[in-house]
């Protein structure tokens, strides 16, 4: 079957519901907006398998999100949404783009969370927008972008206590959001080390995409022990 869209890491295929699709995994990884590539065997069902377990632990607390159910190995059931083309970035512990950006160390841990939205525009190197960039553009109004941040915070509440309790500091991490055919606003895309930022609790080891990004460490190996840490499944 032809994916009706194809990403960096994932791909989008049609289902016979019009409603639902189905998210598959590929063991592709990039970074620096796709200039630096490669292809980790197993990544895509590692993803897939924590991206289940996070929406899961997301929805037994109350969070809606687009996901139906963990299909097979790669591949997960979905609810079709229109996403907003928007990186949502939330950061309880200053690194990344933020230290770049503001010059305060990374690993300084923020008073309150962060909620920063980017511009989802390879072409542009996904800018930073203000809420006023957002609404002019008319990416999203004002009362979506209050309910965007609502629940980009209680996602942060819900997973930061059980990645503690895994012995993981969740540093940042990126939501994208989309609307259902009623026009409700609701999670999607996937909540996996590629997207967010994870260190070990105690000595600061990074468990995220960092590690390829940064040449710091395999990959698959650092994806698995999160798992493992998390207490997730992999096929
Ligand atoms: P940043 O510090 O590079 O802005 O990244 C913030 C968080 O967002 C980090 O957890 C990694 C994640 N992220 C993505 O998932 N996709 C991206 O394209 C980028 C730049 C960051």
């Amino acid at each position: 079957m032809k994916p009706e869209y194809e990403g960096k890491a994932k791909q989008i295929l049609t289902t016979s519901d019009p409603h639902i699709v189905i998210q598959r995994f590929k063991d592709s990884a990039t970074a620096f907006n796709g200039e630096k590539y490669a292809e980790f065997l197993g990544k895509g069902k590692l993803n897939n398998a924590i991206s289940s377990w996070a929406f899961t632990a997301l929805h037994d607390a109350g969070v809606t999100t687009h996901f139906l159910e963990h299909e097979n190995a790669n591949d997960m059931r979905v609810k079709r949404l229109k996403i907003i083309p928007l990186e949502v970035v939330v950061r309880n512990v200053v690194a990344g783009s933020l230290h770049k950006r503001i010059g305060m160390p990374e690993g300084t841990a923020l008073e309150n969370p962060i909620v920063e939205t980017y511009y989802k525009r390879d072409d542009l190197g996904d800018p930073l927008l203000a809420e006023t960039h957002v609404i002019a553009l008319g990416l999203a109004d004002k009362e979506t972008l209050t309910n965007l941040y609502s629940q980009a915070l209680k996602v942060n509440n819900v997973l930061q206590p059980v990645f503690k309790k895994a012995g993981i500091r969740l540093v940042d991490f990126k939501l994208e959001f989309g609307c259902d055919e009623n026009g409700t606003l609701i999670l999607g895309d996937e909540i996996s080390p590629d997207t967010c930022r994870l260190w070990d609790w105690e000595t600061g080891q990074k468990l995220d995409k960092d590690v390829f990004r940064r040449d710091l460490a395999d990959l698959i190996e650092t994806y698995e022990d999160v798992a493992k840490r998390l207490g997730v499944k992999v096929q």
